[in-house]
């Protein structure tokens, strides 16, 4: 018998070639590749984590999350989405990570289709292979949004559809009628839709929409990692009909027990206190965004201008961008993101605007080679 035997769900998965760039790049390399906010997190979250160490606040706490945490999400889905979701329809996760991951392994039988945009986030194809799922990518348009009557002929038999507006790594924010078709069709098919919203606050003149005003069969996935530059405190949340969410906190209970104590006292603070501090990053992106966009357009390469997250998804040929990346210009090449966008490459533009103006100006002297 072969030593060392692993699931074939595991094999069948790679370790996230962002990860594998990131690692590979040199100290002078200007870092556009990772998704994560180069913002410190907000003063008074901090303070408030200090707190509930110092009060001795470090224990597990209930499985779902602490009952005021739960209370302030709902509050602030009905403040900020138009959701009424009860606290008891919410569990508190490590991250959109851990809640994308329970989803499917609450809801995900044996070759089961799970369909989300491709090119999309990373994490949707693997975290449904590992549950046993088939991952299907959807077709996008020019504008990277999704193709409406192709999503409709891969829904038929399928069981999640993963909806991410806005979108990484395009930066597209679906139109508001899209969404309502898709959670419609979905619905009737019999199809639930998880929608991931981690980005819903970084869009610059369009507006978001949660798919769950549109039908019943969605579960809502969100996180305080990229609206409060909180990606290492490892808290996000998912939120949807009960019958779903017993079953998740089970799959919660075995694999986590509960999110960190601490940072759910920060996430308490995050949610209940002033929202300046995402405006003012949400304005900080949107002029980092204008200013890598008219860089790369001034360059001669030419695409739509994206419209939320902190992501450009530019064209890109597969010899440029090598030339790129020995410029020391670490950026991610669209194969990392599906099928369907080889020939393009994904900026972060979480850096500062002399970070960005740098990349472009690296990037401009290897454009004729
Ligand atoms: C679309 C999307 N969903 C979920 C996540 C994961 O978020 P978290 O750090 O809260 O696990 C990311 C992170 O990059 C993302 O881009």
């Amino acid at each position: 018998m072969e030593p060392y035997r692993c699931t074939k769900r595991c094999r069948g998965i790679e370790i996230s070639g962002i990860r594998k760039l990131f690692e590979a790049a040199g100290p002078w390399s200007i870092n556009l590749g990772l998704g994560q906010p180069d913002f410190d997190t907000p003063e008074h979250i901090k303070q408030a984590a200090i707190a509930a160490i110092r009060e001795g606040k470090t224990g597990y706490t209930p499985n779902t999350g602490i009952p005021e945490l739960r209370e302030a999400i709902s509050a602030k889905f009905a403040r900020e989405n138009g959701l009424a979701y009860a606290p008891d329809q919410i569990i508190v996760t490590a991250g959109a990570s851990e809640a994308l991951h329970i989803i499917m392994h609450a809801l995900v039988e044996e070759g089961d289709r799970v369909l989300f945009q491709d090119p999309g986030f990373v994490s949707y194809a693997s975290l449904a292979t590992l549950a046993g799922g088939c991952p299907v990518g959807v077709p996008l348009d020019g504008k990277f949004h999704i193709n409406v009557e192709a999503a409709k002929e891969l829904m038929d038999g399928a069981r999640i559809f993963v909806l991410n507006s806005p979108a990484n790594p395009t930066g597209a924010v679906e139109p508001e009628d899209s969404i309502r078709a898709i959670v419609e069709y979905a619905n009737d098919a019999g199809v639930t839709v998880v929608s991931d919203e981690v980005y819903e606050h970084f869009i610059y003149g369009a507006h978001h929409t949660s798919a769950a005003r549109f039908g019943e069969d969605v579960i809502t996935v969100n996180a305080t990692s990229k609206t409060y530059a909180m990606t290492g405190w490892r808290i996000g949340y998912l939120a949807g009909p009960k019958e779903y969410t017993d079953q998740c906190l089970k799959v919660h209970q075995y694999c986590q027990a509960c999110a960190t104590s601490i940072s759910q006292y920060a996430a308490l603070a995050a949610y209940t206190g002033n929202q300046g501090c995402v405006e003012e990053m949400r304005t900080e992106y949107q002029a980092r965004r204008d200013l890598l966009y008219s860089g790369l357009k001034g360059l001669g390469i030419d695409f739509p201008l994206p419209e939320g997250a902190f992501y450009i998804f530019s064209p890109m040929s597969p010899a440029l961008l090598e030339r790129v990346l020995a410029a020391g210009v670490v950026i991610v090449p669209g194969t990392a993101f599906g099928c369907n966008a080889p020939d393009y490459a994904r900026f972060s533009y979480a850096a500062s605007r002399q970070v960005l103006q740098q990349a472009v100006d690296r990037i401009g002297s290897v454009m004729e080679e």
